[in-house]
């Protein structure tokens, strides 16, 4: 029998000494930083590897014949290979550098939907959905006739596919879109078994990896996927930055999304031309720092180890959850711990969302309140907002000691 190596755990607590922002108090406290799920905070190492771009390799890319456009070139092209190899894609040319998550699904809506949807065809979302991989299905579906269908959820917060056959008998499928990772319940999808269903009905399955890619691994050959779409900010890299993998036979069929320099091959008064993937769909000056941020983001992931991170995001989600159990008054949204991400959203009976984060700031804790822009999960959950915090790789106990320390402070003024 094969000896299994003992699993890497993670040390959270020497993570959290690469994260300069916990060098802080805020209002005299330690900082909670529980609203990783928004945006995630940055490690030294990612943030001089930007600095060291910045000021030895900077230039425009592509354009230059000199050594600092050369290196600047290399840069991005690095970041590039990063982001291929972190997903595993079969072609670097695959990867599209994007500002977000949102222009990748949104690339994919406009360049892909507006040409392939007409009347009788259906998108199929969930009622999961961030207004990311909602909206721009629901516009686009609009403009072609195409119909909305979505899969509804269990009081759990899971996705419910005893109907699947009822939405096919609807019309035509032609797009099946889906977060493998939902950002308000922390609910993981099961997408391999959905991208089965969409490619049985002659559909492409798009794969919104914002909330997976920074906590596990995300391979795009085995998940089966036609276009996924991540974004670096919430995995330790800057803003502005982030990808859209797609099949090359898709990408190549499609129009391009933003027009002007650097998508193009020849331009003439008659016509213009579109450049090679990736760059047709790479208008203008491309996020070049913040590309290389992204990459270096990466291999800071990596050297962690994405196994070491889900399985230490899994423990804090089961340990929140025990903990908030213990809290009378308090409703607790999603599935159990096991099917769970790292996120808990949460409502304090007789408490709006807002007065709850803001009496938990004053006491140094940062969680987010509001629709988490999921406002058809909200109206399935009856409610206007919830409190969500949200945990990562440098996230530790005391925290989520701090968060229920707050609540019951927030019990005490509101009672
Ligand atoms: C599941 C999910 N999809 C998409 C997005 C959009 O990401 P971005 O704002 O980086 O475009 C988010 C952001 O919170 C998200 O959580």
């Amino acid at each position: 029998m094969a000896v299994q190596a003992p699993k890497k755990r993670l040390d959270a607590r020497a993570i959290r000494a690469d994260f300069p922002i916990f060098e802080q108090l805020i209002h005299g406290q330690p900082l909670a930083f529980l609203d990783s799920a928004a945006s995630s905070q940055k490690p030294r190492q990612m943030l001089e590897e930007m600095t060291e771009f910045y000021s030895t390799s900077y230039a425009n890319v592509h354009r230059g014949v000199y050594v600092l456009a050369e290196r600047a070139t290399a840069a991005l092209e690095g970041a590039r290979e990063k982001v291929r190899a972190l997903v595993n894609a079969p072609d670097v040319r695959e990867i599209i550098f994007v500002r977000n998550a949102t222009e990748a699904i949104n690339l994919v809506a406009y360049s892909w939907g507006l040409n392939n949807l007409g009347p009788g065809d259906l998108v199929v979302v969930t009622e999961l959905e961030h207004h990311s991989n909602f909206v721009p299905w629901q516009y686009i579906a609009g403009r072609t006739g195409a119909k909305l269908a979505m899969i509804p959820l269990t009081d759990e917060g899971e996705l419910d596919l005893s109907g699947l056959d009822a939405i096919a008998a609807q019309g035509q499928i032609k797009v099946v879109a889906t977060n493998q990772v939902s950002n308000s319940l922390g609910t993981i999808n099961p997408v391999e078994k959905l991208v089965a269903w969409a490619h049985d009905q002659g559909a492409i399955f798009v794969c919104d990896a914002a909330q997976s890619a920074p906590h596990m691994t995300v391979d795009v050959q085995a998940l089966g996927a036609d276009f996924v779409a991540i974004s670096a900010h919430k995995m330790c890299g800057p803003s502005g930055v982030g990808a859209l993998w797609g099949r090359t036979e898709l990408l190549r069929a499609m129009e391009p999304f933003l027009l002007g320099g650097h998508m193009i091959n020849s331009v003439r008064l008659e016509k213009t031309t579109w450049g090679e993937l990736p760059h047709k769909f790479e208008a203008g000056t491309a996020p070049m720092a913040e590309a290389v941020g992204f990459g270096a983001a990466i291999d800071y992931l990596q050297a962690i180890g994405f196994d070491a991170i889900e399985a230490y995001e899994h423990e804090l989600a089961a340990y929140a959850l025990g903990r908030l159990g213990e809290l009378d008054g308090l409703t607790l949204y999603g599935p159990p711990a096991d099917r769970r991400a790292g996120i808990v959203s949460f409502n304090v009976e007789g408490v709006h969302p807002h007065d709850v984060a803001q009496i938990l700031d004053m006491q140094g804790v940062a969680i987010r309140a509001g629709h988490h822009c999921c406002q058809p999960l909200m109206q399935k959950l009856g409610v206007a907002a919830t409190n969500r915090a949200s945990f990562y790789l440098y996230t530790v106990r005391e925290e989520i000691d701090q968060l229920v320390e707050g609540l019951h402070t927030v019990r005490k003024v509101f009672a």
